[in-house]
């Protein structure tokens, strides 16, 4: 049931710190990352030099952190696709490549029917999934559960931050056994992957004022949101949460492509979340948030805490605990999920069950 919450969303979202330890307690064996499977995993970790990634809404996002990951610890070529679009068009997976299929069901037919054309194709087969004993499990190699216990919301929460998870264990595993990162580096990861589910519970401390902010937002028809680099990636999931809750038309922009079009969207009171908690790019980032704010927009900005007394004065701000750079997603996809769940709920809408949608997509 719903353990006194209002909604399973709200209850799921705060579960995550307790799914993302017991990953963590489960996989991080005296300061290594053990996958089981009697190390073969770890061996095509180590020798392939490709990896395609494919799924669907939010575990396609959680795929392209993947792949983001992937690349900045190995160097590794990775490419990620739609379930349904790589399921009709021409491809070059083949015995080369690690193909990984991400699905918290296992059973959305687009993620399961690309399953099989990459198996067909010769590709080795790994699948991150939630759910035990799904028809995926039964196609893939290998299986790696994020065992987050059964998501009930449509909205995906905990299935996602988990399967993040299992791709920063991934990256950094490979990392370490191709040498492509230091055991130096690996130990300072791991102890920053310990720290996620404090900075979880710390973001969930903060409901209420993250609410009070939602609360601004009800009657917008468009929000946008806009970052760079990591913060890109994890906003694509946090406007994929608002839109499909709350109905608000909603759209992450990487900010460097802000010129390039969207911009003229942006006018008077246009609300914009703006995630700068990437240290190289904060300077880039910060100007793309002054030319909008000249243009009307409504900004709330994401930031760590270390940054926030910096920003107070002109921004409402968001701030979040700080984390090493990469691992700043944990704590940013929370409040975007606490923010997406208190505007939904305030505007009276069924939260765990927007309109027109399934929580599981069983047809093509
Ligand atoms: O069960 P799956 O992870 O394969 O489902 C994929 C998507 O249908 C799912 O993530 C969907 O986008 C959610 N409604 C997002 O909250």
């Amino acid at each position: 049931g719903k353990q006194g919450y209002p909604y399973f969303m709200a209850k799921e979202i705060d579960e995550q710190p307790t799914c993302i330890r017991r990953i963590l307690s489960n996989y991080l064996v005296n300061n290594d990352i053990e996958f089981g499977f009697g190390g073969t995993l770890d061996d095509a970790l180590k020798n392939f030099n490709r990896i395609c990634i494919v799924a669907c809404g939010t575990a396609l996002h959680a795929g392209i952190m993947g792949a983001q990951l992937f690349k900045k610890w190995t160097g590794i070529n990775v490419d990620t696709e739609m379930a349904s679009e790589f399921i009709y068009s021409d491809t070059t997976v083949g015995p080369d490549t690690l193909f990984i299929a991400v699905s918290q069901s296992g059973e959305t037919i687009d993620t399961l029917e690309a399953l099989r054309k990459a198996k067909e194709a010769g590709a080795l087969c790994l699948a991150i999934l939630n759910v035990r004993g799904s028809s995926i499990s039964r196609v893939a190699d290998y299986t790696l559960y994020t065992d987050a216990g059964p998501e009930i919301a449509v909205a995906s929460t905990k299935a996602y931050t988990t399967q993040m998870l299992m791709f920063y264990m991934l990256a950094l595993k490979s990392g370490l056994v191709r040498g492509t990162i230091t055991e130096e580096y690996f130990e300072e990861a791991t102890s920053n992957l310990r720290k996620i589910p404090d900075a979880m519970a710390e973001v969930i401390g903060q409901k209420d004022a993250i609410h009070k902010l939602a609360k601004e937002v009800i009657t917008a028809s468009d929000l946008f949101m806009i970052g760079r680099g990591l913060d890109y990636t994890v906003l694509m999931e946090g406007a994929l949460k608002l839109k499909e809750i709350s109905y608000i038309h909603s759209e992450a922009y990487a900010a460097g492509e802000l010129k390039h079009g969207p911009i003229a969207l942006i006018s008077e009171g246009t609300p914009v979340i703006a995630a700068v908690t990437q240290t190289h790019l904060i300077s880039k980032a910060l100007s793309n948030v002054k030319e909008i704010r000249a243009r009307g927009a409504n900004v709330v900005l994401i930031a760590k805490n270390e940054l926030k007394a910096d920003f107070s004065d002109e921004y409402h701000v968001i701030g979040l605990p700080d984390l090493d750079d990469e691992y700043m997603s944990f704590p940013e996809i929370v409040a975007l999920q606490i923010y997406s769940y208190y505007v939904s709920a305030d505007k009276g809408l069924d939260v765990d069950k927007p309109r027109n949608l399934a929580k599981v997509v069983t047809v093509e």
